[in-house]
């Protein structure tokens, strides 16, 4: 069975995610993602920017500033007790906690101490000040969320590339909140990285055409197109008093992880709120004019708003697959179980290892090399001479490499290799020639 002891292992032992700036300890629920992890939330980050932005014609991408004026954060409500937790302080102890994560809710879960504090607001937003003086003219905050960065260029966007209503604005970036409670491992941060994407809608347009509805299944589709099963995804409406400040409606797309379901995903019918408040706070008109309707109108706003950093820790629990006794072929202790990371193949960090039988024959380490070299301009690859061919191979499955080549004594009289499949395990025989086409046929290219 997977846990996250195995996972939160795994990540960092073959290099995918470590604590940052773990010679000093590491600090505070902040996580570094090594080169493997890198590739792996880029491969997740692009595909959803193409299945955003390249694969419709609706929808265009931004990349904004983190930094913004605070006056967005004023307009946006963020400063207020919308965007606040509660917080409760043990006059004991003095360890704080989240009011409404705790099951006793006056008895000190860690010293029991009874009563606890009062209840205080918290806000989330990260402040920080901007230029050399430190006072509150100089204050202003690290982004809560993207998607006030996709407001702040609505009217820019929908002018220069002419995009009439409906039509969306996509974004990937980093954001920050203050958590009080961050926990299990990368799935809830201080600083983390989100996908949303901003749909701008006529009101009457988006109850006929079931707009949220669609958006709903749209993310629902991609987490399953990306191998993710469906018993183990599944929606949550939002009671309307857990509702966020902004949110007219909400539904969370939830994964089942080891330790329960939890959200990866929000789905937000915002309403107007977004833009109404930004017409008022900056003395801009953001009201939209449809030239076939001569209808003007404020445009309502369906958002998907996606975690990079929790649909990187979803791909990889799902992927996750230890094999009891060994697969077959490669095992040399029918004791040990190995761990293969079945990640869907365009996830997958590194596509094909290349190996040379033997490291100490000169003529077959100069043929891998020469293979290496032609696919590494196509994919990531990896070059490995180290161990067993089968330990070679294990190092492969648990990172995830869909196909592994091995260069033989047969390869250097027939100019072929044999390809061997992650999954499958098995092998063929393939030219050198051939290889390129070969490789992109079954990477699905
Ligand atoms: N703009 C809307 C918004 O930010 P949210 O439900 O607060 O909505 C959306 O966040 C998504 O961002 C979540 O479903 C989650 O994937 C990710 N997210 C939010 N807070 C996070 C945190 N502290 N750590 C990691 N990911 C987080």
């Amino acid at each position: 069975m997977v846990t996250m002891e195995k996972i939160v292992s795994l990540c960092k032992r073959r290099g995918f995610i470590a604590p940052s700036s773990e010679i000093y300890g590491g600090f505070e629920s902040c996580y570094d993602y090594g080169f493997l992890g890198a590739l792996l939330k880029n491969n997740i980050k692009q595909n959803w920017w193409k299945t955003m932005t390249q694969y419709r014609d609706d929808i265009v991408g931004v990349d904004a500033s983190i930094l913004m004026s605070p006056k967005v954060w004023q307009a946006s409500g963020h400063l207020t007790a919308g965007f606040a937790d509660p917080l409760v302080e043990c006059i004991n102890c003095h360890k704080r906690f989240r009011k409404d994560h705790l099951k006793d809710k006056d008895r000190c879960p860690d010293c029991g101490h009874e009563p606890l504090g009062k209840e205080r607001k918290f806000n989330l937003m990260m402040k920080t000040f901007i230029g050399p003086v430190e006072d509150e003219a100089a204050v202003t905050y690290l982004r809560g969320e993207t998607c006030q960065g996709i407001y702040m260029n609505y009217q820019f966007m929908r002018d220069a590339m002419r995009m009439k209503v409906p039509f969306g604005i996509a974004q990937i970036g980093k954001a920050f909140r203050n958590e009080i409670t961050p926990r299990y491992f990368i799935f809830k941060t201080r600083e983390f990285e989100q996908m949303e994407m901003q749909y701008f809608v006529e009101p009457d347009e988006k109850e006929k055409k079931k707009l949220f509805d669609y958006w709903k299944k749209e993310r629902m589709k991609w987490y399953l197109g990306l191998g993710v099963k469906k018993e183990n995804l599944r929606f949550r409406e939002h009671q309307k008093d857990e509702l966020a400040h902004y949110a007219k409606k909400a539904v969370d797309i939830e994964y089942k992880f080891p330790w329960g379901w939890d959200e990866i995903e929000g789905i937000h019918d915002r309403g107007d709120w977004d833009l109404s408040n930004h017409s008022k706070h900056s003395g801009q008109d953001l009201s939209y004019f449809d030239e076939q309707t001569k209808n003007k109108f404020i445009p309502h706003i369906i958002e998907t708003s996606a975690g990079a950093d929790r649909a990187v820790l979803t791909f990889l629990v799902e992927a996750y697959d230890e094999v009891k006794g060994g697969r077959t072929e490669t095992t040399e202790s029918k004791k040990e179980s190995e761990v293969v990371l079945r990640l869907n193949k365009e996830l997958a960090p590194i596509k094909v290892t290349i190996l040379p039988l033997v490291k100490n024959k000169k003529d077959l380490v100069k043929k891998a090399k020469e293979v290496y070299g032609l696919l590494k301009f196509h994919w990531m690859c990896q070059y490995d001479e180290v161990g067993s061919i089968g330990r070679r191979y294990r190092r492969g499955d648990e990172i995830a490499v869909p196909f592994v080549i091995t260069i033989d004594f047969d390869s250097l009289k027939n100019d072929d290799v044999t390809v061997r499949d992650r999954d499958t395990m098995k092998q063929e025989r393939i030219k050198i020639k051939e290889l390129v086409d070969y490789l992109r046929e079954k990477l699905g290219e």
